[in-house]
């Protein structure tokens, strides 16, 4: 095999299971969603060259080293696969290898799958799991769990700006109104500000519903070079835009906790190389663990100025066919956060989305959507913009 650069990497193919507390074990979701994605493409199996699989916390399901389980239970054992952990990025950094692969010329289509399993586990154990993905030696020893972690950012982003704990619970309500329209989605509920204001506070000022849910689930696409999606006369999409980037891993190292530099600093890349601007983009999915990180992950890629996400919530800029869809999916909020598969399902979306295959969560008239996804405290995060042909 001889690497030759290709000038478009596209998305051929998705699939995943449904998101929530699933019976079925780690490898059996791993390889439905795989196997949907390839079915989806309109491929056979042994025409995927290798596969890239996120995953953060098999060893709660007893299965690690996820690669050559998906390849053998596809049938495809020869082909070679990468197990990636980048926390709650993992998926999106999975995505980035694969598209670099893709890219370089190394394979012409490939398997990008995320998955997680952890709800058998309960509240207490996850909780602790998790907190590893922390800078653990000054934050999760010290008992700081992510829901105490972003309570901090809200509370210095309510400090700061002209925003109100109603204001974020709107990203709250609007993404539950999203879910409902997603059969995968794990919490699919109509809720109320009142209904998140009045909920158990769980690291004040944040409550249940200001929460992601812990869930299980797995996503999967298929990525490939253009000649070969042409190939397979099927609808695909671009991906105009990639980037990357890192912030300090603790919160203590950063200069402001209302932006995460990480999330600017890969934005800045995938918009660079697609060309185009915040203003060209349609929808975007982005992560929304907390309500607060929708607020300030929006202004952090440019739809809003400073201080101004929250508001634009608040107005309903942000909801479906709003001045830009910000999660048509029900983002981690709503349709779930099964870390290792999200950055993966946020792609699926995107792809979903500008194929027309969405249903009554269809963006009207879109063209090019973003996906944002980030591991920790957004210690690392990683910008993807997709187009339609
Ligand atoms: C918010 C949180 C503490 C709730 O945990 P919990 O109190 O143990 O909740 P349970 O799993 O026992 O569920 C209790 C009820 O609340 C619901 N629920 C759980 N989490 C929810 C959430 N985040 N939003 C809305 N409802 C939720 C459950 O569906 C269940 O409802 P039911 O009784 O009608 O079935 C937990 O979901 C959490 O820590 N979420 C954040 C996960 C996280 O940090 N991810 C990484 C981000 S970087």
């Amino acid at each position: 095999m001889s690497a030759k650069f290709v000038e478009n990497v596209c998305v051929l193919g998705a699939g995943s299971t449904k998101y929530g507390k699933l019976d079925d074990s780690i490898s059996d979701i791993t390889v439905q969603a795989s196997a949907a994605a390839i079915e989806n493409a309109g491929i056979e199996p042994k025409e995927i060259k290798a596969g890239y699989i996120s995953n953060v916390f098999g060893v709660a399901d007893k299965q690690v080293h996820l690669g050559p389980v998906v390849m053998s239970n596809l049938g495809i054992s020869e082909r070679p696969s990468l197990s990636i952990e980048s926390a709650c990025g993992s998926g999106s950094v999975s995505f980035r290898e694969a598209y670099a692969n893709v890219a370089a010329g190394f394979y012409d289509a490939v398997l990008v799958t995320g998955v997680e399993k952890v709800t058998h586990t309960g509240t207490e154990w996850t909780t602790t799991y998790f907190s590893y993905c922390s800078d653990f030696f000054y934050e999760g020893q010290a008992g700081a769990s992510f829901p105490g972690l972003f309570a901090s950012m809200a509370r210095a982003y309510l400090n700061e700006f002209d925003a109100t704990e109603e204001d974020l619970a709107s990203v709250a309500v609007k993404n539950h109104d999203n879910g409902l329209s997603n059969p995968k989605a794990h919490l699919r509920k109509k809720i109320t500000i009142d209904d998140v204001m009045n909920s158990a506070v769980v690291a004040s000022p944040l409550k249940l519903f200001d929460c992601c849910p812990f869930s299980d689930g797995a996503s999967s696409v298929v990525i490939c070079n253009e000649q070969f999606a042409k190939d397979h006369s099927k609808d695909y999409v671009k991906v105009i835009g990639s980037g990357r980037g890192g912030s300090p891993a603790a919160l203590q190292g950063r200069d402001h906790l209302t932006t995460i530099p990480s999330t600017k600093l890969a934005a800045a890349d995938a918009y660079k190389m697609a060309g185009i601007t915040a203003k060209d983009v349609d929808f975007a999915e982005v992560h929304d663990c907390f309500t607060v990180a929708e607020v300030v992950d929006t202004e952090d890629l440019g739809f809003f100025e400073k201080g101004k996400g929250a508001k634009a919530a608040r107005n309903g800029e942000t909801r479906l066919n709003g001045s830009i869809s910000i999660n048509p999916s029900g983002g981690l909020k709503s349709k779930g956060h099964p870390i290792g598969a999200t950055g993966v399902g946020q792609v699926v979306e995107v792809f979903e989305q500008l194929t027309g295959q969405s249903g009554q969560r269809t963006v009207n008239d879109a063209k090019i959507g973003l996906t944002q996804n980030f591991g920790a405290t957004g210690a690392s995060c990683a910008v993807h913009i997709f187009q339609s042909v």
